[in-house]
């Protein structure tokens, strides 16, 4: 097969990057903000001038579809997230629905009308970063999630998800059910938003699986008093547990060993005035790990720990999961049908797993999926300088046009 031409993809990349373009020189695209719609608006008019057939779902997920001359068929998917992280790169979830559509123009182009149905899409979130959940685009399509719990969600700013939604135009019934039942195969082209493949000097990741999650929302309840006048041994500083507590989380993590990592990424506190005590503290808990069983283990084993520091400073300690993500091992046969695309271009590649989570893990029971990376300078993402070359992205396209084009055309999982 010969390469992929490439101006689509990076006509595309460049013109999402202007949609919620920030002063930092990075992308903040959050969930349904006014950012997002004109991205899904851009987008939405780039499928259809490329003549695929264009539909939203009530989410926002949005849609670009080839029939397929077996129009029952499984549905092949590829795609990725629209939303960004606040500060983000222009990348991340970016790539993949710029290299699918692509993928999906070319091999049109080249081969006709593929025997399976063939789509792209854009999930309207994976990131987590405005409302406290992920994969609310693919939750819904893979039926993790329902959108008629959106009212149940609410952002800092004390939106709720449903009231965003409806404000960027969805949520209504008349609009397509978010579920999907026709789905044959998922498959997903992202930056690897780490370092190995650049380290290895590799081309192609390869996902093995990819690792669960659990985020956690923790409270931690002092007595705000006068920092003048209370003496030390009359404290009850919720911060000063929340240090503890911090510390403390690091060490469990570090003697449990790779591949689990924990992170406290966003704390808030009140009053948080320099001469008032600390009287209550707020903080997130991101655990990960690819073994369900230490992921759960290990939680457990923090939040009791978290329960025996507070105790003994006197302080309440209130926990709650804001959202949860099993492990997800990617289906074998695409994982061997990627490492043959490989071979047959010459293309170096590593099998890995994703410590980062990507919409690929949510149809770990609907249907197959694989995932495949292409390496990201200096293994930097959520971050302005999030980068991976134009070489390297060409063959993320490259393979990811080859694989698509063994499952829409040549049968790889038909029957
Ligand atoms: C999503 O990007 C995540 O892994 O947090
Ligand atoms: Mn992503
Ligand atoms: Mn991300």
């Amino acid at each position: 097969m010969t390469r992929t031409p490439q101006t689509l993809l990076h006509e595309i990349l460049r013109d999402l990057a202007r949609f919620g373009a920030d002063s930092s020189g990075g992308v903040s695209r959050l969930l349904y903000t006014p950012a997002w719609r004109e991205a899904h608006d851009h987008l939405a008019g780039v499928m259809q001038r490329l003549g695929l057939r264009v539909e939203a779902d009530r989410v926002g997920n949005l849609y670009g579809r080839l029939d397929g001359s077996t129009p029952d068929a499984p549905v092949v998917l590829t795609g990725s997230h629209l939303d960004t992280v606040t500060r983000g790169g222009t990348l991340d979830g970016a790539y993949g629905i710029a290299a699918g559509i692509e993928a999906l123009v070319w091999l049109r182009d080249t081969w006709g009308t593929p025997r399976r149905p063939l789509e792209v899409v854009a999930f309207c979130e994976e990131e987590g970063s405005r409302f406290p959940l992920m994969c609310w685009g693919s939750g819904n399509v893979t039926g993790m999630n329902d959108c008629r719990e959106a009212g149940r969600h609410r952002a800092a700013d004390g939106v709720t998800l449903k009231e965003a939604m409806e404000a960027a135009g969805f949520g209504r019934a008349t609009q397509r059910e978010s579920r999907r039942t026709d789905l044959g195969v998922y498959v997903e082209a992202h930056i690897e938003q780490g370092i190995l493949l650049e380290r290895r000097g590799k081309r192609i990741g390869i996902v093995e699986a990819i690792v669960g999650q659990r985020r956690l929302g923790v409270t931690v309840g002092g007595s705000a008093n006068h920092a003048g006048t209370t003496p030390m041994d009359l404290r009850r500083d919720a911060l000063a547990g929340v240090a503890e507590m911090i510390l403390e989380l690091e060490a469990l993590a570090v003697r449990a060993g790779p591949p689990l990592v924990a992170t406290v990424g966003h704390v808030e506190m009140r009053p948080n005035t320099p001469n008032v005590i600390p009287g209550s503290v707020m903080f997130t808990l991101d655990i990960r790990h690819t073994n369900e069983e230490r992921l759960a283990s290990f939680c457990a084993a923090v939040l009791e720990r978290f329960a025996t520091l507070a105790e003994r400073r006197g302080l309440t300690l209130e926990h709650a999961q804001r959202s949860s993500a099993q492990p997800a091992p990617m289906d074998a046969r695409l994982r061997d049908a990627l490492q043959s695309l490989c071979e047959e271009r010459g293309l170096s590649y590593q099998r890995m797993v994703s410590g980062a989570g990507h919409d690929a893990q949510m149809f770990r029971s609907v249907c197959p999926a694989g995932m495949l990376f292409v390496p990201s300078r200096n293994g930097v993402s959520h971050s302005p300088e999030e980068y991976s070359s134009p070489e390297a992205l060409a063959d993320g396209l490259e393979v990811l046009g080859g694989l698509l084009h063994r499952l829409a055309y040549q049968g790889l999982l038909d029957g």
